[in-house]
């Protein structure tokens, strides 16, 4: 996974930003259909944005008439201030009314924003549940846990502030560049002259340091790979003592991450000082150009030779003008560079949205199964009738195409394969033609090597993977036949890594029946014989278990793992290496227990310690994904085959 990470590092922002998504227009589209479910919302924040951006824009051009009538003030010496006083109240008016609009709007944006992202994580994560075993195999969860956070976290900065950046600078880059040829067109093409050659030298900038951006990336990629793989390995670090190793290696990676941080870096903070001081040039030049057209038209009659090139539609130049003019010239490139910041976020959103969807819209695991597990009650001619209530007997239920008839069967625990071939990845052959039966209530074992296929077998059981060749029947009907959710309820499954969840003991018990009472629990964990390491816990069957149970040792987990199964009480039951862990007192101690728990099931055991496979009614020894031999314990010692030799130590399993 680590590896994984390091090929692919999905470094912070700064690198983030060279993500380019596949199909930039899809994507956004179906992001704005997040976006767009609430309208009216949508439409208000829209409106203020405008009304704010209007507003900033018009603020400026208010200085005129200010400016101007000053100047007039000092030309006639007159202290009449009367007029300024009103004409600035005005303007703090329409400040005010920009000011409330953002407010309103800034307060609104944030809960459309956190709206649009709680519904794509639900989708994803709904969409998650629904995903077949073998998703998981393709995808590792820190791939899938960067989706959850990474990116749904750069989605969620590109709508709570690109966006609206984007409608915002947008309004203002397309208003003042109108305004200010509605004061001078002649100022205004010194203006964009300007910018353009500002934006050439942004580009060649650019340029430079996305070469070093990416190896930024790249080293956060290394860095980050490297800390989680080590602090996931610790333990071995520890016994092998190998800390000083990893210190070195660290460091390695470390150093190679600061100097491409540093390169990327001195870019990234070189551009603004040398923009701010071309934008200060830009200004003294304008403000010099202004004066000398406005000192040079003094005594000129209005839109005579050049008049309209200099002074536009709004008149001849005029030192008011010439200060709002100033002013847009300020305000002119912050848009700008804001929309080309964003547009950079936007794209990485995009990328990050794609990485999403992608999820949503992954295969979901088809279910074409038909036949229901149903209650029943049997009939004096021993017919079976459905019925809603609860009577504790279960069938089949099974509908026929042909006919139109449905048949019931009753839920026994009868698992049979038939010829079963089974590869994973269409490649390699993990069973081969594998024929097995397991009658009501029998106990079948499967030993073998590390590897030979035995969870394999448990996984085609309750359909997480469906066979390519042959079949698996139960009860008589084929499994492919039943609705997984049904075939899943009538298994109960000790997997062979456990895994406990956030919560106390009793709700891990209780997952394996939600609508168990205490006292089912209790019956459940005495079975397994973890009611006795439960009750000396300090809050017993309330203890709160955090981390996959991590302050219980592998043993402990196992049995409440075994007693989930148990109060799950199906008719069959899989147990893979349900005991490994678990010290042979303790195991000879719940050994009656799990007879108890056993007993009128179909069991698969899976064991690599022989004594716990013993008494099954069958054992299969299998290698290289076949059987290679089966009988019972004294049939296969008798035949003095591998079994034999397994169980008299004369070969070691794996
Ligand atoms: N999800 C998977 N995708 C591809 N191959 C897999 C997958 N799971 C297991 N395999 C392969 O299938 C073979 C059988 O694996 P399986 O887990 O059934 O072995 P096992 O007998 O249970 O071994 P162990 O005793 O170690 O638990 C192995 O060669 C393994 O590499
Ligand atoms: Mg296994």
């Amino acid at each position: 996974m680590a590896q994984n990470r390091t090929q692919q590092p999905k470094g912070p922002r700064g690198g983030r930003n060279f993500e380019k998504p596949k199909n930039a227009r899809k994507t956004l589209v179906r992001l704005l259909s997040y976006v767009t479910k609430r309208k009216t919302l949508l439409a208000l924040i829209v409106l203020l944005v405008v009304i704010s951006a209007l507003v900033n824009v018009y603020g400026t051009y208010l200085l005129t008439p200010i400016i101007n009538k000053i100047a007039e003030l000092l030309d006639n010496g007159s202290t009449d201030l009367a007029p300024i006083i009103r004409m600035l109240v005005g303007l703090a008016a329409i400040y005010a009314v920009g000011a409330a609009a953002q407010y309103i709007q800034a307060r609104l944006m944030v809960s459309l924003a956190q709206g649009t992202l709680h519904n794509l994580r639900h989708d994803l994560f709904e969409h998650l549940q629904t995903l077949p075993i073998g998703f998981y195999d393709a995808h590792t969860h820190g791939e899938l846990m960067s989706i959850f956070t990474n990116d749904v976290d750069t989605v969620r900065e590109a709508v709570s502030q690109g966006l609206i950046q984007i409608i915002s600078s947008s309004i203002m880059v397309v208003g003042i560049f109108l305004m200010m040829l509605y004061i001078s067109p002649a100022l205004t093409c010194l203006i964009v002259l300007m910018l353009v050659i500002m934006l050439a030298i942004i580009k060649t900038i650019g340029k430079q340091s996305a070469k070093y951006f990416r190896l930024q990336q790249a080293g956060i990629g290394a860095v980050n790979g490297y800390i989680e793989e080590l602090i996931e390995g610790l333990k071995v670090v520890k016994v092998f003592g190998r800390e000083a190793k990893a210190t070195a290696e660290f460091g390695e990676r470390n150093e190679k991450y600061r100097l491409a941080a540093t390169n990327a870096q001195t870019f990234a903070s070189v551009l603004m000082p040398i923009m701010g001081n071309l934008s200060y040039f830009n200004f003294a030049i304008t403000a010099a150009v202004g004066a000398f057209i406005i000192l040079s038209l003094k005594g000129q009659t209005p839109g005579a030779g050049l008049g309209l090139f200099t002074g536009g539609l709004a008149g001849a130049l005029t030192i008011g003008s010439l200060a709002s003019f100033l002013q847009y010239t300020r305000q002119f490139s912050n848009p700008i560079t804001q929309v080309s910041q964003q547009f950079n976020s936007l794209l990485a959103a995009l990328a990050g949205a794609e990485r999403i969807f992608a999820v949503i819209d992954a295969e979901p695991e088809t279910d074409d199964g038909y036949v229901t597990l149903v209650n029943v009650i049997e009939n004096a001619d021993g017919t079976l009738t459905e019925t809603p209530e609860r009577t504790g007997h279960w069938a089949w239920k099974h509908p026929h195409s042909a006919d139109g008839s449905v048949t019931y069967t009753s839920l026994k625990g009868d698992v049979r394969f038939h010829d079963v071939t089974f590869s994973y990845n269409g490649k390699k052959t993990v069973l081969n033609n594998i024929s097995l039966y397991a009658k009501p209530g029998q106990k079948i074992a499967f030993v073998g090597s590390t590897g030979a296929g035995k969870t394999t077998i448990t996984n085609l059981i309750n359909r997480f993977y469906d066979v390519q060749q042959g079949k698996i029947t139960y009860d008589g009907i084929n499994v492919k036949k039943i609705r997984k959710d049904d075939l899943r309820r009538s298994l109960a499954m000790v997997l062979q890594d456990t895994h406990l969840f956030t919560g106390t003991v009793e709700d891990n018990i209780r997952y394996g029946k939600l609508d168990a009472t205490h006292e089912e629990v209790v019956r459940a964990a005495k079975l397994a014989n973890a009611d006795s390491f439960i009750t000396r816990l300090p809050e017993g069957y309330n203890t709160v278990l955090t981390g996959d149970g991590g302050n219980l040792s592998q043993g402990q987990r196992q049995l409440l793992a075994i007693a989930r199964a148990a109060v799950a009480d199906p008719p069959v039951l899989i147990l893979d290496e349900a005991t490994s862990s678990i010290d042979t007192r303790t195991e000879r101690l719940i050994e009656k227990g799990m007879d108890k728990l056993m007993e009128g099931k179909t069991v698969f055991v899976i064991a690599h310690r022989l004594s716990t496979v013993r008494n099954a009614n069958a054992i299969m020894v299998l290698e290289n994904g076949e059987i290679i031999e089966k009988g019972d314990h004294d049939d296969l010692l008798a035949a003095g085959g591998k079994y034999y030799k397994l169980y008299t130590g004369q070969f070691e399993l794996s």
